[in-house]
């Protein structure tokens, strides 16, 4: 059976790498989560000292991005595979409220796509890939089979972002994780390069009211219906 390219755009935490993870499993695709590449840049960028709630130095981070390796690495115990920096695992440090508090602004940086989107490209080259973030449909992967644009309200998304990191055991509010998300809306939706948009020809689907369950169900009945139509 053809191996398509199914690329899931949309705001931050509409639930986009749960569905991703599920379908890759289903399938046997490979899931990319590209936001993890934006936040590792992000953390580099944190470690180094070029980015705090004070200062960015841009041309800093622009002048090392040589300097900065990521990869993915299979983990079966979670089923899905984990994010490394230059060899280090940084899964969970990278799904902190500080990381995504600074990752729109390095995410606008064109020197950083440009890096980010090539590796992305090279991942999916060969289909069978599932990949969640931004501007895949519309900058990444162009001619994907399947694009799906996810959407839920902006207090449904914190809520689950906030469940999510409570659960981490991280001290947090509500009102600023709400807050985030917000911001991170209309950061990723301003920027010049690669802005959040719905590509002409994605499937809209506002799971505000949707279990995950139903949300699956929904996507592998677009998927085996795209892929019969091959
Ligand atoms: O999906 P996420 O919340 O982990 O993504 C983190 C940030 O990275 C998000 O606020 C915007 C940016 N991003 C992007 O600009 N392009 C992508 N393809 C994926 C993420």
């Amino acid at each position: 059976m053809k191996k398509i390219t199914i690329a899931i755009d949309g705001f931050s935490s509409t639930g986009k790498s749960t569905v991703a993870k599920r379908i890759a499993k289903h399938l046997g695709y490979v899931y990319v989560d590209s936001g993890a590449m934006y936040r590792a840049v992000t953390y580099y960028a944190m470690q180094q000292g070029f980015i705090d709630s004070n200062h960015f130095n841009i041309e800093g981070l622009v002048e090392n991005l040589k300097a900065i390796t990521i990869s993915f690495k299979f983990n079966n115990a979670l089923g899905f595979a984990e994010v490394y920096l230059n060899g280090i695992n940084i899964e969970n440090d990278i799904r902190t409220l500080e990381v995504s508090s600074f990752v729109s602004k390095v995410a606008e940086i064109s020197e950083v796509r440009q890096k980010l989107v090539e590796q992305q490209q090279q991942l999916g080259k060969d289909g069978g890939v599932v990949m969640d973030g931004r501007d895949i449909g519309t900058v990444v992967f162009p001619d994907a089979e399947l694009k799906l644009f996810l959407t839920a309200s902006p207090e449904n998304r914190a809520k689950r972002r906030f469940d999510e990191l409570v659960k981490r055991g991280d001290r947090v509010l509500y009102d600023e994780v709400l807050k985030n998300v917000e911001e991170r809306d209309y950061i990723d939706s301003h920027r010049k390069d690669s802005p959040l948009v719905k590509a002409e020809d994605a499937i809209e689907i506002d799971n505000s009211n949707m279990s995950k369950e139903e949300q699956f169900h929904i996507v592998l009945g677009l998927v085996d219906k795209r892929i019969n139509s091959i």
